[in-house]
């Protein structure tokens, strides 16, 4: 999941690439911004990938920063939403730190901290941090791994609905399927736990004021799925957690000892 990986999407990104802002069922991610208090903010959009939530951004925030590693997605981004007079777009690899981006009031991160990599993923919290003026909002979404396993159990009711015995006789279950880095189309992809989520965010700094299901469609998982696959729905998690700050916290962060 490199810069290499995500330049390769960008032409078949529409098809193979989630598209959370409209999978979103209840409109959780965009009524969160509706609440009319970012007018005078600058958000940073980190990982934007072709731009599926910019003109959401656009519309509620003073200034949005568009930032991704893929400059191939940043460039159909640009092609999508250049046009518009309060968002810049800034090709940026958010595991390094970079001296172009502004202090920002908001970051929004949208199923961009998913890469295998644990150290790259602290990283790019860590830096996602630097860039937020204290006090500084994060809205994260991440795939979560409660949903996975939960969809998984699904599919086994959906066999057994049907009368496939077979699905009881469990094989050998890969024990490699620790720590929430499973694959969705074959890419390996990190999930959170809630918990997990909330640790791992107050160890780089940040205290998490809410955490909410972003829910999709049983569709988003199988193709066509039966009527009676209703809610609970499968999800992501939205994470709001704000930047911690002193010098006793900047100090915890460096050292990864709170
Ligand atoms: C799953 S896509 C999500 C894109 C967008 N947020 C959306 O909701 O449509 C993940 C994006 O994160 C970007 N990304 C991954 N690692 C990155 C990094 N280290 N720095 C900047 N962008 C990164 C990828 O290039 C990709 O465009």
């Amino acid at each position: 999941m490199d810069a290499a990986y995500w330049n390769g999407k960008a032409g078949v990104y529409e098809e193979e690439i989630f598209n959370v802002w409209e999978g979103d069922r209840d409109g959780t991610l965009k009524s969160f911004f509706e609440r009319g208090e970012f007018r005078s903010q600058t958000v940073l959009d980190c990982g934007c990938g072709i731009g599926h939530g910019i003109a959401t951004l656009a519309k509620h925030f003073k200034s949005v920063h568009a930032v991704d590693i893929s400059k191939e997605c940043l460039t159909v981004a640009q092609e999508r939403h250049g046009s518009l007079a309060n968002v810049k777009f800034f090709a940026a690899d958010l595991a390094k730190r970079s001296s172009a981006l502004p202090a920002a009031d908001c970051a929004v991160s949208i199923n961009s901290v998913i890469t295998p990599s644990l150290k790259t993923r602290m990283k790019m919290l860590k830096n996602i941090r630097e860039h937020l003026k204290p006090g500084g909002l994060l809205v994260l979404v991440v795939p979560s791994l409660e949903s996975y396993y939960y969809a998984s159990y699904k599919l086994i009711e959906w066999k057994l609905r049907e009368g496939a015995g077979g699905v009881l006789r469990f094989g050998h279950e890969p024990l490699f399927k620790g720590h929430g880095v499973l694959p969705i189309d074959g890419v390996l992809t990190k999930h959170y736990l809630r918990e997990e989520l909330i640790s791992f965010l107050r160890l780089v700094g940040f205290e998490v004021e809410e955490v909410q299901k972003i829910r999709y469609d049983w569709d988003t998982e199988y193709e066509n799925p039966p009527r009676w696959m209703r809610e609970p729905y499968p999800w992501d998690w939205m994470c709001v957690a704000r930047r911690q700050s002193s010098k006793r916290k900047e100090k915890e962060i460096k050292t990864n000892r709170p």
